[in-house]
């Protein structure tokens, strides 16, 4: 395999010219450990793409000119382990060439998630990082870039940039490399004495063994922890239990939190954190009638052995019911006495899917009548409804690992799932797909007939005043006319991964 150094930026795009790959960028400062190699060997494994790895010093990002002048320079040792790793190219560019450009774009890293964790002592740390990786983009224009999730905030700013700006560019987090006393790996660590590196191992083992007291009692007691450090003198820049994505100290109702934080063992600064889940991950799927919402989730829940939650069975199943006992229904104190007494169960059946009982009664095929098609729209419009099968539905998901589809899930059921996909698909495609679904039922229906019915549906379900059918703020976007339910399920499945630390990967 050609390994190749590129000093120069026109060394770069000469290497450009002759690629017919897209590239994957490694950005590191050198003084490369295991860490660096995880990423390196990810990058090499993923797809065909070739490996650059940049090895730059970026002294944007050095608030302390000690910090910058000590930091570990090992080049040569660098350029043999980046290509015995899986690096097709090494850029190694002088600091003139990155910095001594009179265009050089100064980056600000988001306020919000740069003002905790490192950003409260490193002023202005991540505006440097920012503006080097930002140049970096420019130069290289990667397809994706990997980067290490021990610097998780580094990780969630450097998406946010990369959003906002727009940029083409996919990132790939890869987990927390630890050494064998549990240490992460960082070129920093060659700096530490044999005493240094023992308040290291203690600081990682104590949040480590917070974590584990967190997966009994749900709770982080950083009074407790701090102590702890205290007694055995560790000089602590800062502790903090913040929220892993958006980095807020209001955690209440936050699933995925992060305990972060940052020694200092002599004059090095060393950092280290946990992920902590209260429950399973929880993917929201709503969209319209025939968008293709359950054959994808039934996929999903299959693929990660999620529970799968179709919330539209339910409306179905009680609209069913109310008609099949004849409740007058639009009497609040009958529904309201029926719903009492009303019990709804999913259980697998022997071909694997999911039966859906009412009451004992199994209902999963009568509730896919053109019946019950035209009236449960009314009927899922009722506040009373909403509110009981609503309560239903978070019992089911209480403890995550589900994954559920409908109208409101993303807005009202589960307004803390972890992703929110928004699925749509055009008329003419959802009909087409409908009119397929009723045939292997033994039903036939005029196309323009059922395009008609599913337009009354979209218009009921988007201008009911409870819970309507709209896209939560926060959720994503897709369209599946052409797509495969395979291919839109493989696409969830991806942004679920992406979106999520790795590191908490193995927590369920
Ligand atoms: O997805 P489906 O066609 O089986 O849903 C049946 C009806 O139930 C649909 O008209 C809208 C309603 N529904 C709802 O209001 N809220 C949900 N979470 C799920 C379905």
């Amino acid at each position: 395999m050609q390994q190749t150094i590129l000093k120069t930026i026109n060394d770069i795009n000469k290497w450009k010219n002759n690629l017919e790959d897209n590239i994957n960028f490694v950005p590191t400062m050198g003084n490369l450990h295991k860490g660096h190699l995880e990423l390196i060997h990810q990058s090499n494994k993923d797809g065909s793409n070739e490996t650059l790895v940049s090895i730059f010093i970026n002294p944007l990002q050095f608030n302390d000119k000690k910090d910058f002048k000590n930091y570990p320079k090992t080049i040569e040792k660098d350029i043999k382990l980046a290509f015995s790793s899986g690096a097709n190219a090494i850029f190694l560019p002088s600091e003139k060439e990155i910095l001594n450009i009179k265009s050089l774009i100064y980056q600000k890293a988001c306020k919000k998630l740069s003002s905790n964790l490192c950003g409260k002592s490193r002023e202005g740390h991540f505006d440097g990082v920012c503006t080097i990786v930002f140049r970096m983009l420019k130069i290289i224009n990667p397809q994706k870039m990997f980067l290490g999730e021990k610097d998780w905030q580094q990780v969630i700013i450097l998406k946010n940039m990369i959003k906002k700006l727009n940029l083409k560019v996919e990132i790939k987090s890869i987990n927390t490399q630890r050494d064998a006393d549990g240490v992460p790996f960082s070129s920093r660590n060659n700096l530490l004495t044999t005493s240094e590196r023992k308040d290291l191992q203690f600081f990682s083992k104590e949040l480590k063994k917070a974590k584990k007291n967190f997966l009994v009692n749900k709770v982080i007691n950083l009074e407790e922890i701090n102590n702890s450090f205290k007694n055995k003198n560790l000089k602590v820049e800062y502790l903090q239990h913040l929220s892993a994505f958006s980095l807020n100290e209001s955690i209440d109702k936050e699933n995925i939190t992060i305990l972060a934080g940052a020694i200092l063992c002599g004059s090095t600064r060393l950092i280290d954190h946990v992920f902590l889940m209260k429950r399973k991950p929880i993917i929201a799927i709503d969209g319209p009638a025939g968008s293709g919402k359950s054959t994808v989730t039934k996929l999903i829940a299959k693929k990660l052995d999620f529970i799968y939650l179709d919330t539209g069975a339910m409306y179905r199943a009680l609209s069913w019911f109310l008609i099949d006992q004849k409740i007058s229904y639009e009497n609040d104190n009958i529904l309201e006495e029926c719903l009492k007494k009303l019990n709804i169960v999913f259980k697998t059946n022997l071909n694997s899917d999911q039966d859906i009982f009412i009451n004992d009664i199994c209902v999963t095929n009568k509730i896919r009548s053109q019946k019950i098609s035209s009236i449960v729209s009314s009927i899922a419009s009722i506040g009373k409804v909403r509110e009981f099968l609503v309560k239903e539905q978070r019992k089911i998901g209480d403890k995550g690992g589900i994954v559920a589809e409908g109208r409101d899930i993303g807005t009202t059921v589960f307004p803390k799932a972890e992703i929110k996909i928004y699925l749509n698909a055009s008329i003419d495609e959802r009909a087409k797909r409908r009119k397929i679904e009723l045939e292997i039922q033994g039903q036939d229906i005029n196309f323009d007939k059922l395009k008609d019915q599913i337009k009354q549906r979209d218009l009921d379900d988007s201008t009911r005043n409870i819970s309507p059918l709209v896209k939560a703020e926060d959720a994503i976007e897709i369209i599946t006319d052409n797509y495969t339910a395979e291919q839109i399920a493989d696409k969830i499945i991806q942004i679920f991964y992406e979106k999520l630390p790795k590191e908490i990967k193995n927590d369920f």
